[in-house]
């Protein structure tokens, strides 16, 4: 990590909406990536805060018989308690009421007037009575009011304002952006932005008429007026460090690392502020990121359409960690996303409730019965050792380039891959053969080995999961509180002889709405249901063990299996999804045919089929009676 010093900002959001999972989410992906440089040791600032100004409010207050303030001291609040309860760790939330806020723009709008920056002039333009707004000619939709589902006829209005001299700074605009490509990211959004540049841009019109509109800035220089709601609510990310107020912290701080927002107000963040601050003789922020949207399924999120996914409810049922687990991983930052149930479902029960769950457990586990409950002592690593060490540590390292990448996404799916391959190096080494054998060096070498990966991979997923990783490194004798970054670049941190508690099930299943079983139709799976019986013969059934089980994209009926068969790993495609979910069926030992050709079941390569019994709408797998090691042969 190169950086020095890390200030992260998120939009202020408009006071007066609920919080909708859209807001979660980028609080949330600031708060990784506050979290994610303060483990790296880099010094940080995290600001949010609400944006409390404009005719919106005015509206709300008014409809709800208050004044505009005590409005938005009471509709604040929602905002201030999902962070809390969403484990936020930001160090200043900034209201654009606050009386500290309000000056600096006060003071920014007198120094650009007194600097011929802003200018008055009086216009013609258009006027919707019912909407109270007045419209450019441009503005209109047809010749009349563009306002959704108003339409009505406009009458000409002539007009005094206030401009700031935006179109000065055009070809400034376009040099900064052609020459610091990483001023505005991803990439494809820099060109939105320079497409947007190709115009003539005009002069910014920062006042509006207290007649019109009084729930705002007042401007310094003509009481009549107040101030553009977007001129008064950029301002936050500096009024909020101590521009104007606290030189020394301003100094600190400014410019900023990243300002993340939504792709709705790129333009804004992009055009208006950076032509703001160049007004003001500041510096630019380093970085605007604007990431994609979030869909619920296909649709955009919408009040009208009634799909607005509520945070408190998947809180509520999955736990903030799991919530803000789904949100770091499910995005592939840049990109739109879909939120739906089944894919928040199918990654809680497959990465948390499966893979790292199960870990934890197993290991604890076989500690509990077989090393007195303490930190087992390693003994010399063989190949399977290496490996499992080397997957960890290269996880822990590339999820450091991810946050630098503003990829954390992509690291987050590193380590849950690091946890799945340690649930296969314990298939591979069998640590309870290992203890009924006696051969107790080799299993407290692998023991370690497993309680190692998991105590790296919970200190790298702290800042996305900080109570649950808590909690797993607390089972593990290393603490609840925030991890040391050097101790997870190193293989070997856990002391043996540690206590180690019982562990406490982290992410507790999750029943998934019951659905109707409909008629089952078996999977007719070409080439591979027909078999001779001069043939069965050659037929090599053996016992197999089921490491792995999750539902394939598209098929609703296929199941992917990963099993184990004596040491060797195989996946198998299989039509009981409707019979089986997934997570019921880890663990357990099946029969497969193991000599079948490999083929291709919906695009999905399967290496084997397993034997189950159906009839009519049942269906049962067939497993082994009692005990038995996995690639035993079946007679
Ligand atoms: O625009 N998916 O506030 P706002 C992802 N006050 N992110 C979403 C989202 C979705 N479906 N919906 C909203 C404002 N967001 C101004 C900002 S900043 C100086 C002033 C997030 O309440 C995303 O970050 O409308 C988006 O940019 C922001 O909420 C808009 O919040
Ligand atoms: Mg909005």
């Amino acid at each position: 990590m190169s950086r020095t010093r890390y200030y992260v900002t998120t939009p202020i959001y408009y006071v007066n909406d609920k919080p909708h999972i859209g807001h979660a989410y980028t609080t949330v992906l600031a708060d990784v990536m506050a979290r994610y440089h303060r483990l790296f040791g880099v010094p940080t600032f995290f600001l949010t805060g609400t944006d409390e100004h404009g005719q919106k409010v005015q509206q709300a207050a008014q409809k709800a018989g208050v004044d505009p303030q005590t409005h938005v001291d009471r509709t604040v609040v929602r905002f201030q308690h999902l962070w809390q309860q969403l484990g936020i760790t930001n160090d200043a939330f900034i209201r654009t009421t606050d009386a500290g806020h309000k000056r600096v723009v006060q003071e920014i709008l007198q120094d650009l007037y007194d600097r011929d920056e802003i200018y008055r002039a009086e216009y013609d333009g258009w006027y919707c009575v019912t909407c109270e707004r007045f419209y450019m000619e441009k503005d209109l939709l047809n010749g009349t009011c563009p306002e959704a589902g108003c339409g009505r006829k406009v009458e000409p209005i002539r007009e005094t304002n206030y401009f700031f001299r935006m179109s000065r700074y055009q070809e400034w605009l376009v040099d900064y952006i052609q020459t610091h490509p990483s001023f505005i990211q991803p990439d494809f959004r820099r060109n939105e932005t320079l497409g947007f540049l190709r115009k003539p841009l005009q002069d910014l019109c920062i006042s509006r008429p207290k007649s019109r509109l009084n729930w705002g800035v007042e401007l310094p220089f003509d009481s009549q007026f107040v101030c553009y709601v977007w001129f008064d609510a950029l301002v936050n990310y500096i009024s909020a460090i101590g521009y104007r107020s606290d030189p020394a912290l301003f100094e600190r701080w400014w410019p900023a690392s990243h300002h993340l927002i939504g792709k709705d107000i790129l333009t804004t963040h992009t055009v208006y502020w950076p032509t703001m601050l160049k007004a003001m003789r500041l510096p630019m922020p380093e970085t605007v990121f604007a990431h994609g949207w979030w869909l619920s399924g296909q649709d955009k999120m919408s009040k009208s359409l009634g799909n607005v996914v509520n945070p408190f409810d998947y809180i509520e049922r999955f736990g903030v960690d799991a919530f803000r687990y789904f949100l770091t991983a499910e995005m592939s930052l840049g990109q739109d996303a879909s939120f739906t149930e089944v894919a928040f479902m199918r990654r809680y029960q497959a990465d948390l409730a499966n893979d790292l769950g199960n870990l934890l457990s197993r290991v604890v586990k076989l500690i509990g019965s077989h090393c007195g409950g303490r930190v087992p002592s390693p003994g010399t690593m063989g190949e399977d050792e290496v490996r499992i060490r080397d997957v960890t540590l290269a996880a822990a390292k590339d999820m450091v380039d991810a946050v630098e990448r503003m990829r954390v996404d992509q690291g987050v799916t590193g380590l849950t891959n690091a946890i799945r391959e340690a649930n296969r190096y314990l298939e591979r080494r069998q640590p309870w053969v290992l203890a009924r054998d006696g051969r107790q060096a080799e299993l407290e070498t692998v023991l370690y080995a497993a309680a190692e990966c998991l105590r790296i991979v919970s200190g790298m997923l702290f800042p996305v999961m900080p109570t649950k990783m808590g909690e797993l490194r607390a089972v593990l004798g290393v603490g609840t509180e925030a991890p040391s970054f050097d101790r997870l670049r190193e293989w070997g941190g856990l002391v043996p002889g540690t206590p180690v508690s019982a562990a406490p099930i982290l992410f507790p299943r999750q029943e998934s709405k019951p659905t109707p079983v409909p008629a089952a139709t078996p999977v007719e799976v070409e080439g591979v249901m027909s078999i001779e019986y001069t043939d069965f013969q050659k037929v090599e059934l053996r016992t197999a063990k089921i490491v792995q089980a999750e539902r394939v994209e598209g098929a609703d009926k296929l199941l992917r299996l990963q099993v184990e068969i004596g040491g060797e790993a195989r996946q198998i495609v299989a039509g009981i999804a409707k019979f089986y979910a997934p997570e019921t069926l880890i663990g357990r030992t099946i029969v497969v045919v193991a000599n079948l050709k490999p083929a291709k079941i919906r695009g999905v390569e399967s290496n084997g089929m397993l034997l189950a019994a159906s009839k009519d709408d049942v269906l049962r797998l067939v497993t082994v009676d009692g005990e038995m090691v996995s690639g035993a042969t079946v007679k």
